[in-house]
């Protein structure tokens, strides 16, 4: 049997995507393999968001043609947001890649595959497609935690940013669609899904019947085995009242946020074109709490967008306080092409995006340990997902606001349970608890 061996970087979009792949060629009698060495397909699933992302992409793509010059008839295929961004460059750059395709492509994999093994050519397929739904995964997969892509696309146009042009426009699946995939991902051990989407709160607003986010949580709460549910990507500006109505209402819908802010400067806002202003995302972040006051935020932020001053810089990290992020993902400006602000005046220096890099981690490590202390003393509810990884004699698990916790499970506690857990210490990265008795206890009480 012909062996695959799959590479993924980038978001968890691409994760899920990579698995359909490896799903789709199964089916078509090929074998996943770990080792690159005995495959005879090596797909790279590729992420454009950022420069390094593409350096590393060509580092590992250099690597490969060395194995290729040893062994011809492997076929190397590069997929997702590279390939759609550019195209004939790839095999430019890297004239070992024999295929090259997008993610509309991506259920036509066998069979782009075949045609290059056929023709004993390059094969380039990148245009626009059908909105598919590829639910097939490799049979091992069933796991505690999925991912389960709900819209593609994106049409927000933030300045800096490629997935527009990678992804293509916005398309949401249809809600008895994810239905079923979650039901069949339930019946097979799954315990938490989260929803993917570039801007996963516009869920819907393209289908007839319109529907929306709020209602898929419905839907998707009313699967029995599921117990948890967690959404991401949001964007500020198409968060409804409603859209909080039903975080409120839905229980299965953890307290955890993840609300990209970008930058505190409403110039810096307005040049990103995000639609939104600091006061506006206050706000929001006011209307959420006072909905669900244990409410968990993470965020996304840009350092050195072109004509950040230190001013600028400088709301940005006072947000960080204001706000008060559990979790803050702190990126470097880096110019994309094809994007609006790649050709902005007053570009920032790298060292200036480094020395804000390292101010704004500072601010979010310190912010982030108060959060985390808060839970000192507390009893939340634990969805177990496995030994801890320090200790094989302890259970670890996550809690609704997504910290990990290490546990004595005490011989009553199995992997899948919803546990109420005592929290005794907080650690830097992870807290550590006892088990409580009382299973109505359980709640995330601060996150
Ligand atoms: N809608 C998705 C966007 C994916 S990109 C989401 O919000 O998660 C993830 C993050 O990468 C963005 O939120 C942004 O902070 C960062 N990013 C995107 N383009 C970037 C660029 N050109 N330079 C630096 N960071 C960027
Ligand atoms: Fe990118 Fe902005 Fe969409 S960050 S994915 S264009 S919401």
């Amino acid at each position: 049997m012909a062996k695959f061996h799959l590479i993924t970087y980038g978001c968890q979009m691409n994760e899920y995507d990579s698995e359909r792949v490896a799903g789709l060629l199964r089916e078509e009698s090929w074998e996943l393999t770990s080792d690159q060495a005995e495959a005879d397909l090596i797909l790279v699933n590729t992420c454009a968001i950022r420069e390094k992302a593409e350096d590393k992409v060509f580092s590992k793509l250099g690597e490969l043609r060395l194995l290729k010059a040893q062994k011809p008839e492997l076929v190397i295929g590069v997929m997702g947001c590279m390939a759609q961004l550019h195209q004939h460059a790839i095999q430019r750059r890297a004239p070992s890649v024999d295929l090259v395709f997008g993610s509309p492509a991506i259920a036509r994999v066998a069979e782009l595959v075949d045609r290059v093994r056929r023709e004993r050519r390059p094969v380039l397929e990148t245009g626009e497609g059908p909105l598919v739904k590829i639910t097939t995964r490799p049979p091992a997969a069933g796991r505690l935690r999925e991912f389960v892509t709900v819209m593609e696309g994106c049409e927000k146009h933030c300045t800096f940013c490629v997935v527009p042009q990678t992804r293509g426009r916005e398309r949401s699946h249809p809600p008895d669609v994810i239905v079923d995939e979650v039901r069949r991902l339930a019946a097979e051990g799954c315990r938490e899904v989260t929803l993917l989407g570039q801007t996963v709160n516009a869920y819907g607003r393209d289908l007839t019947p319109r529907t929306d986010l709020g209602e898929l949580f419905a839907r998707v709460g009313e699967i029995e085995d599921i117990a948890r549910i967690r959404f991401t990507t949001s964007n500020p500006y198409n968060l409804t009242p409603k859209l909080i109505r039903a975080m409120r209402d839905v229980p299965k819908v953890c307290e955890y946020f993840h609300l990209p802010l970008q930058s505190g400067s409403n110039d810096v806002l307005a040049r990103m074109n995000r639609g939104y202003t600091r006061e506006r995302y206050l706000e929001l972040v006011a209307e959420i709490r006072d909905a669900v006051p244990e409410m968990a935020f993470s965020t996304d932020l840009i350092v050195g967008f072109p004509g950040e001053t230190e001013a600028d810089f400088e709301q940005t990290l006072e947000m960080v306080e204001t706000v008060g992020y559990d979790n803050v993902f702190v990126f470097r400006y880096s110019r994309r092409p094809g994007t609006p602000a790649a050709t902005m005046p007053d570009q920032v220096a790298d060292d200036v995006k480094a020395r804000r890099n390292l101010r704004l981690l500072d601010a979010a490590t310190r912010v982030g340990a108060e959060r985390s202390g808060r839970l000192a003393g507390q009893t939340v509810e634990v969805l177990v997902d496995g030994r801890s990884k320090k200790n094989a004699g302890e259970l670890s698990g996550r809690t609704r606001c997504n910290r990990v916790v290490n546990f004595d499970g005490q011989g009553s506690a199995s992997v899948g349970d919803l546990t109420p857990v005592n929290i005794d210490q907080v650690l830097p990265h992870s807290l550590r608890g006892t088990l409580a008795s009382q299973p109505e206890e359980a709640a995330c009480l601060s996150k």
